[in-house]
């Protein structure tokens, strides 16, 4: 391997949220959705290069940042935008209240399908929208879709579906015509997709192709919001910079003006890192995935093999974000569970499953920290049986 996973990176009494939760205690923190690794070392000379510059004033993006995730579109899904398509925006989170407040009005309803990342459902409520999710269904050891249950949900005030694609927690990679059937569903009942595609570079089964729901037909693109960013991928989210592809311009001045006044501007050193990534850090991508891949098959081995009674449901097709289902422990509170003996995770209510049920477990860390969570995590399943 070109590139280090493997040294750990100390962040403990850094700036860092995922991190700084568990101060002063022995607990491993595998909660919030970053990465413990570096930046690739691309991303790093060009913020270095950057801030040798030494101004730092508004900052807008240049021809060659915009033209970086243009010919990435292009390069990584077939997909053809136009630069005029692309608003910039300083987080995804955003993006979702936006396309909310922007397209709904208070009361109206927005769908999605539960568990899943807890803005899709509090990003309508912070407005005074509905949040209305329908559940997956696990069928034949897949997360699917209940298309009756979708139907079902459906009301005169429902406005729009929030798609999260690959989907956060369950790491489920959508297949064509999943993402069609979806888009026939949309059509059908007027509503506006949004469409969350930020962990679409960390797709670890080199099958499954990442189809962007823009690419699925003049139709549903022309009422698709798609959100994306290299944050997850390139470990960089607290650098704030994301981007929303909207190809229809009705659509656009719509989502644009509500923003105005209110949404912050994209900092200088984001943009920096944005071009980076898109344009220089194929290989250093690569390599994470491989990476990744090895720490999910020894999890999920460890799993299957030492922790009775814990299960991963289905195939970890992507992200670094494992949804374990830790039910059969009947344990009130899991999460306090774990942390007593050293894991910190994300507990699976806020992602709207039943309280004691689930809980989210990020293998973004190297080996070794994982290796010892999980062995942590055999001790606390070895008390509760
Ligand atoms: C599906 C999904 N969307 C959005 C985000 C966060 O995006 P941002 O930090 O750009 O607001 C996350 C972070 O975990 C996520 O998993």
């Amino acid at each position: 391997m070109t590139f280090d996973f493997d040294t750990p990176i100390q962040r403990a009494g850094t700036d860092s949220q995922k991190w700084q939760k568990y101060a002063g205690r022995d607990v491993l923190s595998l909660w919030v959705a970053d990465m413990d690794f570096l930046s690739p070392p691309a991303i790093i000379a060009e913020l270095q290069r950057r801030v040798d510059h030494g101004v730092f004033g508004y900052a807008r993006p240049v021809k060659s940042t915009v033209s970086a995730v243009v010919d990435a579109m292009a390069r990584n899904y077939g997909w053809s935008i136009e630069p005029s398509w692309i608003v910039w925006l300083p987080g995804l989170v955003v993006g979702l209240n936006v396309t909310a407040q922007a397209f709904a009005q208070p009361g109206d309803e927005v769908l999605s399908l539960a568990p899943v990342y807890p803005p899709f459902m509090t990003a309508p409520k912070n407005s005074g929208r509905v949040s209305v999710t329908v559940p997956f269904a696990l069928c034949d050891g897949a997360w699917t879709i209940d298309w009756d249950a979708i139907e079902r949900a459906v009301t005169p005030r429902t406005k729009m579906f929030f798609l999260c694609n690959p989907h956060n927690p369950l790491a489920r990679v959508w297949r064509r015509d999943e993402l069609i059937r979806l888009a026939e569903f949309c059509l059908r009942h007027n509503l506006l997709l949004c469409s969350d595609e930020i962990h679409c570079d960390l797709i670890l089964d080199p099958s499954l192709p990442h189809i962007p729901t823009g690419t699925l037909g003049l139709e549903i693109a022309k009422r698709t919001i798609t959100l994306m960013a290299p944050s997850k991928t390139y470990n960089v989210p607290g650098l704030g910079t994301s981007l929303a592809i909207i190809p229809d311009a009705a659509l656009r001045a719509k989502f644009v003006s509500a923003t105005a006044g209110i949404v912050a501007e994209v900092n200088a050193l984001g943009y920096t890192a944005c071009e980076a990534a898109y344009r220089d850090c194929e290989p250093w991508r690569q390599e994470l995935l491989a990476y990744l891949r090895g720490n999910r098959d020894f999890l999920v081995n460890f799993v299957a093999s030492e922790l009775p009674y814990v299960r991963v449901a289905a195939p970890i097709e992507a992200t670094y974000l494992a949804w374990l289902d830790v039910s059969a422990l009947k344990l009130a509170d899991p999460i306090a569970h774990f942390e007593k003996h050293g894991v910190g995770l994300s507990d699976g209510t806020y992602f709207g499953a039943k309280p004691g049920t689930h809980v989210r477990l990020n293998f973004g860390c190297t080996r070794a920290t994982l290796v010892v969570a999980l062995r942590r995590m055999k001790m606390a399943v070895s008390v509760m049986v």
